[in-house]
């Protein structure tokens, strides 16, 4: 058996040698035999369009695949597909990914090299055979190559009028190569492979947008070069430097303004401009005409608020009064009222021992044990009372008070403040979150340059919807801040992937994937963030709010600030009142009992 497949290996390459042409069907067969046999390939497709080939030629094409029992593909599954093929399936949905694929065009610019590439998406690794019926000039193939290219047909060899075998070495740039007899070449190596791990500075354009902090520039302070800067740039400076791969960086302006712009930097990649995109964006509205990496980061959008709930100092000497102390104090004044000072004492006594002026003096010989009691308690009562408002209030007089933050989505909905949003946001939060009548009176629409401008420079007129990766950035513009700007609220409207966009079967793609698994495993992402702060505000795309002139302005010597006195004053004056109110029924009482004896000083504390 096995000195069969030797000996019929043995013939299959006697025949190529002998003939090295494709002219005649059963040659082709024999070496698609061949090269199936030694990749141990499971499937065939074979396409064509109107014309390309002679169905003479395919019908013993399909013979010589099936007809012979010894044959590699005799029981494997085959597909023939026409240019005329309107279904929408993909080969990949059809068949085994290790299968070769043969395409017969008319010449190098046949549409059929198109619809190959729409229906074989994701397959671009796989063998793929072009033959073109006829001969064509140098120029031409060169043309051709470069659109084999353009589509990342990366194992392509290319037959043209059957006699003459080309396939092509990409790196560093295309370059077109001969086979004069496919016999001298080891059956493994007639087909490019279709990865590489070392690109050998292939060139490659990229454009660059400012997204702080996921892409901007950055001015080296070594070399005074721009360089790409920001989590996602970081990984692909990174991952270029490990494949060999030159970088052609470009600013990328669209109508004037350098702010990342998808939709645009989607259609460079679409027209084939560029291969990929450094920049990460979800994929909420994805372009079946892009491919995109795995998400780099998966992060929830939630809304940034302005903070504007400090309590005004003056409104301190209200603040102890809660619940419990407010039931309290109405209780104890009940009890005093109604039990004591109309049965127990009715003889005013008990402002007496308060000492309230005007009250008649004590009379200390007419006590009873179980009134003194009561006095004891009652008093003692009052006295934790009035120690619980003043310990509270001191302890508020020593923190900045501020009222609870928004937590749920009709408080938010309720704050005097527009959201400020892009017309993609609005569609993503109430697709979400609902109440989209509430949220339409809420939004208040810009454009990207306004919108990032103001949320970067934390404008405090509107609420914002931001990711938490972006929150860590813009917040810590205000750490040096006593009093923040914003905080983050925990309403949110999804977590959203960031992914980077890539051209169709980018050749880029798999050692993206391995490399952005390293990267994740080895846990560089926050090692990465801190450098992109410091180079971000470096460049001055981020600041510290709190600036030098405002640090001198606080340690220089300030008179004393009367603000801090406010609550003092305010118990004052409240104390004045009390004592006016006091003063009042001291004369209104000294008038109305003429026939008491004459007031002279009753206070019993003089
Ligand atoms: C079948 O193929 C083997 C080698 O692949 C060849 O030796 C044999 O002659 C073929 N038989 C027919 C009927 O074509
Ligand atoms: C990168 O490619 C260039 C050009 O082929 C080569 O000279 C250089 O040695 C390569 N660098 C590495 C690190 O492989
Ligand atoms: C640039 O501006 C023009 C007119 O304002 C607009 O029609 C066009 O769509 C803009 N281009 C992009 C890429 O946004
Ligand atoms: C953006 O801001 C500028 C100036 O601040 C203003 O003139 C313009 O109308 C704003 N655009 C939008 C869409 O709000």
């Amino acid at each position: 058996m096995y000195l069969q497949f030797l000996l019929a290996l043995f013939m299959s390459r006697y025949h190529m040698g002998a003939t090295e042409n494709f002219a005649r069907p059963n040659e082709l067969a024999l070496f698609l035999n061949r090269i199936g046999r030694v990749h141990r390939l499971h499937a065939i497709t074979i396409v064509h369009s109107l014309g390309s080939v002679d169905p003479s030629y395919l019908d013993a094409l399909h013979c010589g695949l099936m007809c012979n029992s010894s044959n590699h593909f005799y029981l494997l599954p085959q597909m023939t597909a026409t240019d005329k093929d309107s279904t929408h399936a993909r080969f990949g949905s059809l068949q085994h990914e290790k299968a070769i694929y043969l395409v017969f065009a008319r010449n190098s610019k046949d549409a059929v090299v198109q619809l190959q590439a729409e229906k074989a998406r994701g397959r671009r690794y796989t063998k793929t055979m072009f033959l073109l019926k006829k001969q064509e000039s140098q120029k031409d193939i060169k043309y051709f190559f470069e659109l084999l290219w353009k589509l990342q047909f990366r194992s392509a060899l290319v037959v043209v009028a059957a006699k003459y075998f080309y396939r092509m070495d990409p790196y560093p740039t295309i370059r077109v190569i001969r086979m004069r007899r496919l016999s001298t070449y080891d059956p493994d190596h007639i087909f490019p492979p279709p990865n590489r791990k070392n690109l050998r500075g292939y060139r490659i354009r990229l454009p660059v947008q400012q997204d702080v902090p996921n892409t901007f520039w950055y001015k080296n302070r070594r070399t005074k070069a721009l360089e790409l800067a920001g989590l996602g740039g970081i990984l692909i400076n990174n991952l270029m430097k490990h494949l060999n791969v030159t970088m052609d960086l470009f600013s990328f302006e669209v109508n004037g303004s350098r702010l990342l712009n998808m939709a645009a930097l989607t259609d460079l990649i679409v027209e084939g401009k560029v291969e990929l995109s450094p920049h990460l964006y979800t994929t909420l509205q994805a372009n079946s005409k892009v491919d995109y990496s795995y998400p780099t980061q998966v992060a929830p959008r939630c809304f940034m608020i302005p903070l504007n709930n400090e309590i005004s100092r003056s409104l301190y000497v209200f603040l102890p009064f809660t619940l419990p102390l407010w039931l309290c104090l109405l209780i104890a004044l009940l009890v005093v009222h109604f039990l004591y000072v109309r049965r127990l004492m009715p003889d005013g006594h008990f402002w007496a021992i308060l000492g309230v002026p005007g009250a008649d003096p004590v009379r200390y010989g007419s006590c009873k044990p179980g009134r003194s009691l009561c006095n004891f308690l009652i008093l003692g009562g009052i006295f934790i009372l009035v120690q619980t408002y003043s310990t509270k209030l001191t302890s508020f007089l020593t923190v900045t008070l501020i009222r609870r933050p928004v937590g749920s989505l009709d408080e938010l909905l309720l704050l005097p403040y527009r959201i400020l949003v892009l017309p993609t946001d609005a569609y993503a939060i109430v697709g979400s979150l609902g109440h989209a009548e509430q949220f339409r009176t809420q939004f208040s629409f810009t454009d990207a340059e306004n919108f990032s401008h103001k949320r970067i420079s934390m404008d405090a007129d509107y609420i914002y919807p931001i990711s938490t990766i972006r929150w860590r950035f813009f917040d810590m513009q205000q750490r040096f801040l006593r009093k923040k700007r914003f905080y983050f609220s925990t309403i949110c409207h999804g977590s959203f992937p960031y992914q980077y966009q890539l051209r169709v079967d980018s050749h880029l793609k798999d050692a993206l994937h391995r490399f952005l698994l390293h990267v994740q495993q080895a846990g560089l992402h926050d090692l990465w963030l801190e450098t992109c702060h410091r180079k971000a505000h470096r460049m001055g795309y981020l600041k510290d709010f709190s600036t030098l002139a405002e640090l001198e302005e606080k340690l220089r010597l300030r008179p004393l600030a009367l603000n801090l006195l406010m609550p003092a004053f305010s118990l004052f004056l409240c104390g004045l009142l009390g004592s006016g109110i006091a003063f009042l029924v001291e004369i209104r009482h000294s008038f109305g009992c003429r026939q008491k004896p004459p007031p002279i000083n009753r206070n019993p504390r003089e």
